[in-house]
């Protein structure tokens, strides 16, 4: 059970005496704040992961040589973990995470822990730091594993060693807007991702390529950027940190999964939601010209969860979506699915795991 796992640990989490908890969970938001342990594990160039354990949360020592601080040869997830009213802790499909991992890692050409290693170390690693997680309804435990190329190379090849490293971080909503609808931009002269690249797995590269736009746009007063396929400059691909989807008539549609976006597991977890709730959802090309007469744009990512788009800008005109709030397709799917992922209601989707 649970707290085998924990025990079973190298590292005992009984031995250290951890600071109080100083957060005001009423005003909780996005910003990383240290925790009490992270799990690391390692693995040789064609071994396999093993002996993974818990440390006390602090700094890591890299060698300068690291293909992941030279080369870029890494990946992160990012999942979350909330606190039922009656005290049980529930994740929400962490193999699809562990999935995801693994394909990032073919592309990247690193290994990858198993499927079973990834729960069981979240696991660890969320119990290891239970005291963090939000009371329910304040927010939630996010979970960040990462995935490194931490072996010294020169010339450029992957690395001779890796380090699978999970940390949590307990967190509020992603945008300061709150759950309020964000004001995007789309973005024409940047772009986020090329076929045949790496835009459909999540490394940490696809990240660092953004900052640019988004810091422009942060600067003129949007909350992100949405980015449009590089070959047309026409489809929508996603917004910088999230998966994008517009409503229009009852028919929910996004972009579809082509190489260019990533596979979210709120997006499609989305999908599966509103088509059982009897909506008719499209993963197709979506014009940018279909921005003007949508009823309803939202977008969806686990930092994020599901969050209403107020407006967007494309080539200097604004198009407005229920500024005021939630467009009612929107504000039933986000009720479901945190209902889902928060226990309130019964998981009917067998996704949430304790
Ligand atoms: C997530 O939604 O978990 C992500 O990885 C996006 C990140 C930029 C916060």
């Amino acid at each position: 059970n649970r707290c085998d796992a924990v025990s079973s640990n190298s590292y005992s989490t009984d031995v250290t005496e951890f600071a109080e908890i100083e957060i005001d969970w009423d005003k909780i938001d996005f910003g990383f704040k240290p925790t009490d342990y992270m799990y690391s594990m390692k693995c040789s160039r064609g071994g396999d992961f093993s002996n993974g354990q818990l440390q006390p949360f602090g700094n890591i020592e890299v060698n300068p040589s690291a293909a992941v601080l030279n080369y870029g040869q890494g990946l992160f997830e990012g999942l979350k973990a909330y606190r039922k009213q009656d005290g049980n802790i529930l994740l929400f499909r962490p193999e699809e995470n562990a999935i995801r991992m693994r394909n990032g890692a073919d592309r990247m050409c690193m290994p990858s822990p198993t499927v079973q290693q990834f729960v069981e170390a979240v696991k660890t690693t969320v119990l290891a730091n239970k005291r963090w997680i939000p009371p329910p309804g304040k927010g939630s435990l996010y979970i960040r594993p990462l995935l490194m190329g931490t072996g010294a190379v020169l010339g450029l090849a992957p690395a001779p060693e890796y380090t699978f490293l999970i940390f949590v971080s307990p967190v509020g909503n992603y945008f300061k807007e709150g759950v309020a609808p964000i004001n995007l931009i789309v973005e024409n002269e940047f772009h986020r991702a090329t076929p045949g690249g790496t835009g459909g797995v999540k490394t940490i590269g696809n990240y660092a390529a953004v900052l640019k736009a988004q810091s422009i746009a942060k600067a003129k007063g949007y909350s992100d950027v949405l980015y449009l396929d590089c070959v047309h400059n026409r489809y929508l691909e996603e917004v910088s940190s999230c998966n994008i989807f517009i409503v229009k008539d009852n028919v929910i549609s996004t972009p579809e999964i082509k190489g260019t976006i990533l596979p979210g597991i709120t997006r499609k977890s989305i999908i599966e939601v509103a088509r059982s709730l009897g909506f008719k959802v499209e993963e197709r090309n979506v014009t940018v010209d279909e921005l003007v007469e949508a009823d309803e744009v939202f977008c969806t990512g686990t930092a994020v969860v599901l969050s209403p788009v107020g407006s967007i800008t494309y080539k200097s005109q604004r198009f407005s979506y229920g500024e005021d709030g939630f467009g009612t397709v929107s504000k039933q799917l986000y009720t479901s699915l945190t209902s889902l992922q928060m226990g309130l209601t019964e998981d009917n989707m067998n996704w949430t795991v304790q």
